[in-house]
């Protein structure tokens, strides 16, 4: 297991009440979809993946995100990664919902062919780095809210998805199923999953899900491997290792 490394914040950019971006004073060696462990000494350690090579996109949700969201500026984070496998580089359609837009930015920063960007949220305050992304040039944006208070009224399952492979999905689980479902392309389509995660080296199997460890095999994985699974959009393995409903995971 690689050691952590201690990385000086840059700078902190909040996005809303929920969403904040942590800019780090270096760039990682790392690919859109891979993620690295964020350690708070005495307190835990948690993945996050990357919303560019040097910068990580946090929504605040239970008792490590609050903690992080208490740092300032002036600390440290230790991190350990990259780690996990990334989007494919000839991807051309991305499709996101809330914080799984994050690993998204960093496809389209990275990527430089991708034609279309599919984003949806409940409002706009969902919709991460919008001004990053309507200044995509050559790239067609369509963005969903379920209020209608951005872009179209409804979720990205409401258009047709036809011809633009390979597609990158992120977001809630029940989404990504929803999206590769419609795409129906499920060999071009590749969607990055959440699991709970320890060693995020692929000893502990903390992340298994139907034979596949999330955090080696994954997070970005080809939609046709997992569709079926019988964990896939149905469970997922809490901290004690048990398994339970799957009813949040990047809401
Ligand atoms: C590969 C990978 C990449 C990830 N990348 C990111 C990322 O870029 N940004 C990010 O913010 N998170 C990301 N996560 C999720 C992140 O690790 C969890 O949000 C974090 O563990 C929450 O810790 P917590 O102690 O704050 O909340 P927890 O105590 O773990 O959760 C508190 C409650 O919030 C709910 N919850 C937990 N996680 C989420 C969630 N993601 N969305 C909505 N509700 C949730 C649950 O109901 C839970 O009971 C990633 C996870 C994985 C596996
Ligand atoms: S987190 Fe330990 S095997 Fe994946």
């Amino acid at each position: 297991m690689s050691s952590h490394q201690h990385i000086q914040i840059e700078k902190i950019i909040e996005l809303s009440d929920e969403y904040r971006s942590f800019v780090l004073d270096r760039h990682f060696d790392t690919l859109p979809g891979q993620f690295c462990m964020v350690w708070i000494p005495g307190f835990d350690e948690k993945p996050f993946s990357f919303s560019d090579s040097n910068e990580l996109t946090v929504k605040k949700v239970g008792p490590f995100t609050e903690e992080l969201f208490n740092i300032s500026k002036k600390n440290h984070l230790q991190i350990r990664g990259p780690y996990g496998s990334s989007f494919p580089n000839n991807t051309r359609t991305v499709v996101g919902g809330g914080c799984g837009i994050a690993p998204l930015k960093f496809v389209v920063n990275k990527y430089l062919e991708i034609k279309n960007i599919i984003l949806g949220g409940k409002n706009k305050s969902d919709l991460l780095f919008l001004d990053f992304f309507e200044n995509e040039i050559g790239s067609e944006l369509t963005t969903f809210t379920e209020d209608g208070s951005h872009g179209l009224k409804g979720i990205v399952t409401d258009i047709d998805y036809f011809g633009k492979p390979n597609y990158a999905v992120c977001g809630p689980e029940k989404m990504i199923q929803a999206v590769g479902n419609k795409i129906n392309l499920p060999n071009k389509t590749f969607v990055s999953l959440e699991r709970y995660m320890k060693c995020a080296v692929g000893l502990c199997g903390a992340c298994s899900m139907s034979g596949y460890r999330v955090c080696v095999d994954g997070p970005v994985l080809r939609y046709d491997l997992i569709k079926d699974s019988s964990h896939f959009g149905k469970l997922h393995r809490v901290k004690s290792g048990e398994l339970k409903s799957l009813d949040y995971l990047c809401d």
